[in-house]
């Protein structure tokens, strides 16, 4: 390894410096290891949102927002979605690389025997009003699985870290269906073990009582892609938080919990039930140029959803994919929705716009993804819960990735103080 090339910085107000190491990954840009910089000079560094910081090391996604790259372990993400399936790139994302087909006949049978619930977490949901949102549900339903498994889990035992990683992968289905379930009145459904993963979740989410399920393969097929789509980006908002709160030591249920509510914001994961609620107020194609002025007022709050994003600069690679998807399984399941010819004008007059062509807004993940769960009969509240379905493999893997790694310290940034200075208590009648 070449000696790492060195920044200096120096503060010419008190004169000091300090020569930071630039460290190189596989791929990207470098990054100046600032971990000496306040011994050296007694500066923090700025940076709200982290627009400029990495965070970590990680072998797991490799984004490049200025060319639309996006590799799990280093596949291209247009291979894996072609050829891969969601456990298989589950596996990928655990352990780094593809599956032999004994190893993964393993992993899908371990998977396939830990999807139950315990009948007492059946309780929690009880508590919910109907009309409770899924994402506080499963938020709520997957913390309490640390209830469940914490006395024999030790996360420090790579064996109990995957033992986790099979469970919540295994559970989220089955937990994120019962949500729904019990949204709707209906009794929840135990897993199947003789259907595959996707085919064994819509199972669960639409096979009533009174008469047999006609299972449609195009609609898991569809989902499939879109979960390997969404199951992993790198440093996200959730995956971080996911991070922040592993670093504590805290179980691995309560980390994927806390990874769930972050998800659930509309500048992140929520943007796609935000963008068809959206889409639903456009209403028709005539009123677009109407939604991209308001997108573009700064006196209006109105943002594109589903529309721009923090690393990508250029076309989300996930959006192509999805965007090409929607016609296709919409005409495989006999789907006219007009919402579709909505979105696609929206793209159109947006990408024509020189606001957005100038700030590098382009359609994201979650822009066409709620236009196939819609056509999958899939409730626009749900969407974000499938959304996490899907994450829940590459959260786990950062999580487990971070107690791999030598030397993972407890995470606690700094800040810029802007409050009072120093002062005293005064008596009340003094105040
Ligand atoms: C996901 O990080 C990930 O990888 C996330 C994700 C994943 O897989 O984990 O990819 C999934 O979360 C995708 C993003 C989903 N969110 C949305 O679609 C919500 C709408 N998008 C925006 O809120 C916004 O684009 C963000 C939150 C996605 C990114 O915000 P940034 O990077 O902080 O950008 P910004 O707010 O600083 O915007 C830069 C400029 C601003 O204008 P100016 O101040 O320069 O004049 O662009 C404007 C913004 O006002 N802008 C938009 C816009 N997004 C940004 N204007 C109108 N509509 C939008 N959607």
């Amino acid at each position: 390894m070449s000696d790492p090339k060195i920044v200096k910085l120096v503060d010419e107000s008190s004169n000091r410096s300090s020569e930071l190491p630039l460290i190189s990954g596989t791929l990207g840009p470098a990054c100046i290891d600032i971990g000496t910089l306040y011994k050296d000079t007694g500066h923090f560094t700025y940076d709200p949102g982290y627009g400029s910081t990495a965070s970590t090391k990680s072998a797991i996604t490799y984004i490049d927002g200025d060319q639309g790259v996006l590799l799990y372990r280093g596949y291209p993400i247009e291979q894996l979605a072609e050829k891969s399936s969601f456990l298989e790139v589950a596996y990928l994302l655990l352990n780094g690389e593809l599956p032999k087909p004994a190893e993964f006949a393993t992993f899908e049978h371990d998977i396939t025997h830990h999807t139950m619930m315990h009948e007492a977490q059946k309780n929690f949901f009880q508590g919910f009003h109907h009309d409770a949102h899924p994402m506080a549900m499963l938020a709520a339903a997957v913390a309490s699985l640390s209830a469940f498994y914490h006395d024999d889990l030790d996360v420090e035992n790579p064996a109990d870290r995957k033992m986790a990683a099979i469970r919540l992968i295994a559970k989220m289905p089955t937990i994120a269906a019962a949500c729904y379930r019990y949204s709707i009145g209906w009794p929840m459904r135990y897993p199947r073990n003789n259907l595959e993963y996707v085919t064994r979740f819509l199972h669960m989410m639409f096979e009533v009582p009174s008469e047999p399920l006609q299972m449609n393969p195009v609609a898991a097929k569809a989902l499939d892609l879109l979960f390997i789509l969404h199951a992993d980006h790198e440093q996200n908002a959730s995956t971080s938080t996911v991070r922040l709160v592993g670093s504590t030591g805290a179980n691995p249920y309560a980390s994927i919990a806390a990874g769930i509510t972050a998800l659930w914001g509309p500048a992140h994961g929520g943007a796609n039930e935000a963008v068809l609620k959206q889409l639903k107020e456009i209403g028709t194609p005539d009123n677009v140029e109407s939604a991209v002025l308001r997108a573009k007022d700064k006196n209006d709050s109105f943002r594109l959803m589903g529309f721009g994003h923090r690393v990508y600069k250029n076309f989300d690679p996930r959006a192509k994919i999805i965007r090409e998807m929607c016609h296709k399984v919409l005409a495989e399941l006999g789907v006219n929705d007009p919402l579709l010819e909505v979105a696609m004008k929206l793209e159109e007059a947006a990408l024509k716009d020189d606001y957005f062509v100038e700030r590098k807004l382009y359609p994201n993940v979650d822009f066409y993804s709620g236009i196939i769960y819609k056509a999958l009969g899939i409730p626009t509240e749900m969407f974000t819960v499938m959304f996490a379905i899907a994450r829940t493999a590459g959260w786990i893997a950062h999580w487990i990735e971070q107690h791999e790694t030598p030397g993972s310290r407890i995470g606690r940034p700094r800040q810029i103080y802007t409050g009072a200075d120093v002062r005293n208590y005064m008596p009340g009648d003094k105040r």
